[in-house]
């Protein structure tokens, strides 16, 4: 049986993520926006791009969002980006609201479906999502991590001029400024990068530059396309998601996921190394963080924390 993907929001990646999923076959698309005739658009263009990437995957546009019953499987990007000089956090109200009504139709319609999000402030939308559509947290997901650790080892691989495939790393905390990129759990071609570093191949002065960009990895794009923010990298990070569930990967993947005890944290979403397959969420992998790590780690939760507080008060 084709599996049905509904994905709410037909925006900029919106709209990419239903060309790639068409692309790589993974099932019926019903794409979903409240602005009148542009969820058609999207899905008549789209439909008739299959003539020539040849896939018999259907898809629909609509402004009903009943149409999202008995999907396997949900991805959630509706809402506002980033204007330049904004942060994800002024999003908060906003989004806020269209993440729990949309948490709420969850509810109603398929709550059974695995849901990724990707609408920020990420950490605490994701949190609405779950509070409201009282789906399993294995269930329900956020996605940030992949996309904060590709640009990680885009920069990396650039500067060590190594493939980027040989790039093993992944970033800890919220989807925020104050994420932490995981240095001591960096490998270059199984090759720790501290031992890159310790033999001057690259100085620790780059390497902090890159951590830089990568913490403000979205903002350099927001700034450069005035309109809007990053979309072809964020819509192949989730399909990344999307795929290892639809195909029972077990994918060892950075998501925000519900914590219930792991890193101290309780009760609260947040990005870390799960695995992902059929069942959702499978396992949160725990990983040692020395003492830098554990205090960038409490700067980035209190910031979650605060967020999720505020949208707590707004939506309560
Ligand atoms: N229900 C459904 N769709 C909505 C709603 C709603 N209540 N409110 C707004 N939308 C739609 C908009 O009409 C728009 O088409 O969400 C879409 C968002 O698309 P874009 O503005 O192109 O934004 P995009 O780049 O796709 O980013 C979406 O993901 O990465 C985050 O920060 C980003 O929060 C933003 C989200």
């Amino acid at each position: 049986m084709k599996k049905k993907i509904t994905l709410i929001g037909a925006g900029n990646i919106g709209g990419t993520l239903a060309h790639l999923l068409l692309i790589k076959k993974l099932g019926d698309i019903v794409l979903i926006d409240v602005m009148q005739g542009m969820p058609q658009g999207k899905a008549l263009d789209l439909s008739q791009s299959s003539a020539v990437e040849g896939f018999s995957n259907t898809i629909q546009g609509s402004n009903d969002f009943s149409k999202m019953k008995n999907s396997d499987v949900v991805i959630i990007t509706a809402g506002l980006p980033r204007k330049p000089g904004m942060s994800r956090d002024d999003l908060l109200e906003i989004n806020g609201k269209i993440i729990k009504k949309i948490g709420l139709d969850i509810k109603k319609y398929c709550p059974k479906a695995f849901v990724i999000c990707i609408t920020n402030p990420l950490d605490a939308m994701v949190y609405v999502l779950q509070k409201y559509s009282k789906l399993p947290s294995s269930k329900c997901v956020g996605m940030a991590g992949i996309l904060d650790s590709s640009r990680m080892k885009f920069f990396l691989s650039e500067a060590l001029k190594v493939s980027i495939n040989d790039i093993q790393t992944f970033v800890l905390g919220g989807h925020g400024d104050d994420m932490v990129p995981m240095v001591n759990h960096t490998t270059v071609g199984g090759i720790r990068l501290l031992d890159f570093i310790k033999n001057k191949k690259i100085p620790m002065s780059k390497i902090n530059k890159i951590l830089d960009r990568t913490r403000m990895g979205g903002g350099e794009i927001v700034k450069l396309l005035q309109r809007g923010s990053a979309f072809y990298a964020p819509a192949s990070s989730a399909i990344q998601i999307a795929e290892a569930y639809l195909l029972d990967q077990k994918k060892l993947l950075p998501c925000a996921a519900y914590l219930n005890g792991q890193y101290g944290l309780k009760k609260m979403y947040m990005g870390v190394p799960v695995i992902i397959g059929s069942n959702g969420v499978e396992e949160i992998i725990e990983v040692k963080l020395d003492a830098n790590e554990k205090k960038m780690l409490r700067t980035s939760v209190k910031s979650v924390q605060g967020l999720v507080k505020a949208v707590d008060k707004i939506l309560n």
